[in-house]
């Protein structure tokens, strides 16, 4: 059965200390409170990753997460990351293609294929994101954007890979609006991707694969999102910045 997932994913935010507190109340709220086999991935800024790998040591209910890594193994890339690094501090995860990198700094689905090959290689295990704008969804464009965004960034790997990819539907207009994707909407978006996978690799294939929703999801509205038959957990960004909201959302998996 596919593992059920709430991931955060904190942005760039919090200073290094603001950044290890938060993580030690997670952890330990976690502890007396999270009952089920659900999993928290904590995906933070690239500088608090090494600490915070070391205080979840022993804790199987937490994994890291990273929110990019770099296309190349390594070399003369001032300024950029490598996926060998990241893995190198015990560091599970790490998140692709989030649409404020593909908006803010111009990650297209052939360049998102090439940094999901280069996190596989190093044993990282994408947090592949997906999801239209607006404009695509009131222009009925959203099932071809999600169609094309799997085909051309993570269609290319071969079903042993592709079962280590968790997929995140999240539409764009939902990403920090307070407005929520409906739970019949994200349902149905996240049908239609499951099918796409059973389609090109089999029906296993998908029904083994986590899809998470992202897209102002709290822990008021996570319980209904949750509740649906696609839906395997959520991918926080506001919400995880808050110990109390982020395990409350985990805890709908209880
Ligand atoms: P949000 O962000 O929960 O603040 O809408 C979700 C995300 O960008 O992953």
């Amino acid at each position: 059965m596919r593992k059920k997932i709430v991931a955060g994913n904190w942005k760039m935010n919090l200073d290094y200390n603001e950044g290890l507190s938060l993580f030690s109340e997670i952890i330990n709220m976690i502890k007396d409170e999270v009952t089920g086999k659900q999993e928290a991935i904590v995906c933070s800024p690239f500088i608090h990753l090494h600490s915070l790998a070391q205080l979840a040591k022993g804790y199987n209910k937490i994994s890291l997460g990273a929110q990019n890594a770099h296309q190349a193994e390594s070399g003369a890339y001032t300024g950029e990351i490598s996926a060998k690094m990241i893995r190198s501090v015990g560091v599970a995860y790490v998140i692709l293609g989030h649409s404020e990198r593909r908006q803010y700094f111009g990650e297209t689905n052939e360049l998102l294929a090439k940094k999901t090959d280069t996190a596989l290689k190093n044993e990282l295990k994408p947090i592949f994101c997906i999801g239209e704008t607006l404009q695509e969804r009131e222009a009925n464009k959203h099932f071809d954007v999600i169609k094309s965004q799997m085909a051309e960034g993570v269609f290319h790997l071969d079903a042993a890979q592709f079962g280590k990819l968790v997929i995140a539907y999240e539409p764009v207009w939902a990403i920090g609006t307070g407005v929520t994707a409906s739970s019949a909407q994200a349902q149905e978006i996240h049908a239609f991707i499951r099918k796409e996978i059973a389609a090109k690799y089999s029906q296993q294939v998908a029904d083994d694969t986590t899809i998470l929703y992202g897209g102002s999801c709290n822990p008021t509205n996570a319980p209904e999102l949750f509740a649906q038959p696609d839906i395997d957990g959520g991918l926080i960004g506001g919400a995880s910045l808050k110990s109390r909201d982020f395990v409350d959302i985990l805890k709908v998996f209880n």
